[in-house]
């Protein structure tokens, strides 16, 4: 047991409430749990949906006030200007997650850095005590810096250890979609 899960179950037995548990202790605590995540091609969503659903947890999903480019060498263009820009993003919508006890925060690797709508998300929110799980998905490169960059925008929340794992790449599928697509030019 970690030093995260050490402390929640402790505040989870206070509570009275250990007796049903089973699982992780942060998982049967009374207290309010979100996830809030970010996703273009589903990979990190798949893991955000079940997190919701196991936990009963609030699902919030962080997107655009203006849709991204569909096409992906336009989308990685576009996240790359807003990267280097360091603007905040416009959002659809932007959840008061210090409005909660623990938060999922799911999100793709975008460049090695946290992308900009997660960031634009983050950005200003008081998350002082709330503990944070971060669930992060990359296509094969690692996290980079996307964790110091977590913890930068959350000064005074407590960090759990992250989730990170190696996803499908949009940009490998429509390479062997345009390789198929080549094979079969002449029915097109
Ligand atoms: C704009 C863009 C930039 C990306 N940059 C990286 C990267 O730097 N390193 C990496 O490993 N994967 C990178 N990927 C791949 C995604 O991190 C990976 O496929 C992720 O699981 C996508 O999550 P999603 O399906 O929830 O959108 C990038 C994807 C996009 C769209």
């Amino acid at each position: 047991m970690t030093e995260f899960e050490r402390r929640r179950f402790l505040q989870t037995l206070a509570a009275g409430t250990a007796a049903q548990a089973a699982g992780p202790a942060w998982a049967q605590s009374t207290t309010s749990t979100a996830v809030v995540y970010l996703s273009r091609s589903g990979n990190t969503r798949v893991f955000a949906e079940a997190l919701a659903r196991r936990h009963g947890a609030a699902l919030h999903e962080i997107r655009p006030r203006d849709p991204w480019p569909a096409d992906y060498e336009e989308m990685v263009d576009w996240a790359t200007t807003w990267r280097e820009s360091g603007d905040l993003l416009p959002l659809a919508a932007r959840p008061d997650l210090s409005a909660h006890d623990t938060v999922f925060l799911c999100t793709p690797v975008w460049g090695g850095a946290l992308p900009a709508p997660m960031r634009s998300a983050l950005e200003g929110q008081d998350l002082d005590g709330v503990s944070i799980l971060p669930l992060l998905t990359h296509g094969g490169y690692g996290p980079g810096d996307t964790l110091e960059t977590l913890r930068a925008l959350t000064p005074g929340a407590r960090f759990a250890d992250p989730f990170v794992i190696e996803c499908d790449q949009e940009r490998r599928q429509m390479r062997q979609l345009d390789a198929w697509l080549e094979t079969v030019r002449d029915r097109t």
